[in-house]
């Protein structure tokens, strides 16, 4: 039953060649959003999974983390966190530097959002090198909250993304592409 739900959720995300850089396979989840059954499907077995974990917030990532985090966290009766690109942020924030491809990018959260002995689960929807849940993971570290796990639809097994990520819990996935 559940894997009959996975190969849902897995057909209603679209796959477009060479977007948006020649050479790029971009896993869209736009289109499962099209499918109310197929995204509520994908929300439950987050929920199902987390519901009794004691989580106490949803770190979701930018910009897709901002679309099943919530979800998952009101179902989970969490707090939801935005973890945002720089400046986007209006009150206080502390600040990640991380690497990517070519160059380094920047993650923030608002000081005060999360406090010390918080559990939180980290929502993204895809990993792909694990730099950018690491940067959320050790943004959440420096102020004392344990990273319980982090849930991504879609994992590009081939980049290795779990082995970059050092949290409490391994990198939870829905999809294998
Ligand atoms: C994608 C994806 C993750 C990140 C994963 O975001 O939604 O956030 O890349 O890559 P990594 O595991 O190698 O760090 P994208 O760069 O498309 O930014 P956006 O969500 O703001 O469009």
């Amino acid at each position: 039953e559940q894997d009959l739900r996975i190969a849902r959720i897995a057909s209603a995300i679209r796959a477009i060649p060479d977007f948006p850089k020649p050479g790029i396979m971009f896993q869209d989840i736009t289109t499962l959003l099209l499918d109310p059954e197929a995204f509520k499907d994908s929300i439950d077995l987050f929920v199902e999974r987390y519901k009794d974990k004691n989580i106490s917030v949803v770190a979701g990532i930018e910009a897709r983390g901002f679309i099943f985090g919530p979800p998952i966290a009101l179902a989970i009766g969490a707090k939801f966190v935005p973890m945002r690109k720089p400046g986007k942020l209006p009150g206080e924030v502390i600040s990640e530097e991380y690497s990517l491809e070519y160059g380094t990018d920047v993650m923030e959260m608002h000081v005060g959002a999360v406090q010390e002995g918080d559990r939180a689960l980290v929502v993204d929807d895809l990993i792909a090198t694990g730099g950018t849940l690491g940067a959320a993971i050790s943004l959440l570290e420096r102020v004392g909250v344990t990273v319980v796990e982090c849930a991504c639809l879609i994992e590009l097994h081939e980049l290795k993304g779990r082995e970059n990520i050092h949290a409490a819990g391994a990198a939870n996935s829905l999809r294998i592409s």
